[in-house]
């Protein structure tokens, strides 16, 4: 048997995958010149494809003169050196990076079934007549609308749609607000700590300085701050809502400091013990700009989120984004229309969230045990506090078994806080009952 393996998630056509893979057997050796093919209808039987695959790359390999057709007598190999090297043992561990099970707070579970919902959304993408120059760098009207009624139903933020912007995902919308504050020569962005990495970079990116809060404590001075960062639905990744007297702190700073606080809700709509806090940009609409995402509640890979910009903020935002053409693609947009415009997001959310309330209680069930939970569970995540050394020991396992889970260390900055932050939104129930027992396996090991 061939040592191929074809891979149905890599993006390559099936055939490319063969036809690549036969050419580096005959490169290593592995294949020496005059070795005779399997026969199509073998091969594709043992790779489990169609023959037209196993033929597609053949005719490739005969093109570039790898293999040689043989009149009557089959496929031969052409190419390569004469005699054979010993063919390579197939690599069962670790895990290839691209297979494990992502267990982490960014991936959502997606139900099969809305298959049918995306396949109308591009369908009338596809029959819409695209803008023929640059769009409106605000973002499609329509869906500027739609988002704002949401917003103001789900997130209790009553805001004007001319006040929504639709940008490429969360952290372009931060590089768009950081990208027209004031910029005085020591202004630095004030960030959570443990806190979004992502942010972090972008801050960086900027070309401004972090200045690290205590994720937990009250901010109380925001001096020499441009803006502050901020998850108070769900700090990320400790879990706690920001109680309702630290709010009120964190503006109150922010107005006497003069720094812009930026509200990250990226999953508030998931909770399972209380409804949805309402956003912190509903307290006050010019200190805050509120920055949504799709990523959570529909699919990261959209790259798709929403800013709503302060009023004083709002021409030079606009100004910036049409110099740089920096606006999410017009198919996507307008494929959101259709989502919001047919109550597909609030049937994806429900249903999530009725996937997660019942994955949360099962992962903590496992866990409680074994580790301390750092913060209450909510979103698609869970976070667990450790000693490093046992926290690197069970992600090693993990990672052994295909399952990747995060190291709390690695959200945090100067803080110090050790353990593993689990996610449940990614994997199928099968998986995620493995992953529990891998996981719990390796925490009762001392
Ligand atoms: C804290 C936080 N904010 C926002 C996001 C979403 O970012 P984006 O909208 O760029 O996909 C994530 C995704 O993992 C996140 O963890």
């Amino acid at each position: 048997m061939l040592p191929v393996r074809l891979d149905r998630a890599d993006p390559r056509p099936l055939g490319t995958q063969l036809a690549d893979q036969v050419r580096r057997l005959v490169l290593d050796g592995a294949l020496a010149r005059g070795d005779r093919m399997p026969p199509t209808r073998r091969l594709a039987a043992e790779l489990g494809v169609s023959r037209s695959v196993v033929e597609q790359a053949f005719d490739q390999l005969l093109a570039e003169g790898w293999l040689e057709a043989r009149q009557g007598s089959g496929t031969w190999v052409a190419g390569g050196a004469a005699g054979r090297r010993a063919v390579p043992v197939r690599r069962r561990t670790p895990a290839r990076e691209r297979d494990l099970v992502l267990l982490d707070a960014g991936t959502p579970w997606v139900d099969p079934r809305h298959q049918a919902v995306w396949r109308r959304a591009w369908r009338e993408v596809s029959t819409a007549t695209p803008p023929r120059g640059y769009d409106d760098p605000r973002g499609l009207p329509e869906l500027r609308t739609l988002l704002a009624e949401r917003l103001g139903r789900t997130r209790g933020l009553a805001v004007d749609a001319d006040r929504v912007r639709l940008t490429g995902g969360t952290s372009a919308g931060l590089r768009h607000l950081l990208a027209v504050l004031p910029r005085e020569p020591d202004d630095a962005v004030a960030l959570e700590d443990p806190g979004y990495r992502a942010a972090a970079a972008t801050v960086r990116e900027a070309g401004r300085a972090v200045r690290d809060l205590p994720a937990l404590e009250p901010v109380t001075d925001l001096a020499g701050c441009a803006a502050a960062y901020v998850t108070p639905a769900h700090q990320h990744p400790l879990g706690r809502v920001m109680p309702a007297a630290d709010r009120l702190t964190l503006l109150a700073s922010a107005r006497r400091d003069g720094a812009l606080v930026v509200e990250d809700d990226y999953d508030s709509e998931f909770r399972y013990d209380v409804a949805p806090v309402p956003a912190l940009a509903s307290l006050d609409r010019e200190q805050v700009a509120y920055l949504g995402t799709a990523s959570k509640a529909i699919l990261p890979s959209l790259r798709l989120g929403w800013t709503v910009v302060p009023d004083r903020l709002l021409d030079a935002f606009d100004a910036h984004r049409a110099l740089t053409h920096d606006a999410p693609p017009w198919p996507v947009q307008r494929a959101l229309v259709t989502l919001l415009r047919d109550g597909y997001v609030d049937a994806v959310v429900r249903s999530a969230r009725r996937v997660y309330a019942e994955r949360a209680p099962r992962v903590v069930a496992a866990l409680a045990p074994h580790a301390e939970l750092a913060g209450p569970v909510a979103g698609m995540y869970s976070t667990w506090l450790l000693p490093q050394a046992r926290a690197v020991r069970v992600r090693a396992a993990a990672e052994r078994a295909g399952f990747r889970v995060n190291l709390l260390r690695d959200y945090c900055r100067t803080a110090r806080l050790d353990g593993l932050v689990v996610g449940f939104g990614g994997p199928t129930d099968d998986q995620l009952e493995r992953a529990l027992d891998v996981l719990v396996d390796a925490l009762s090991r001392r």
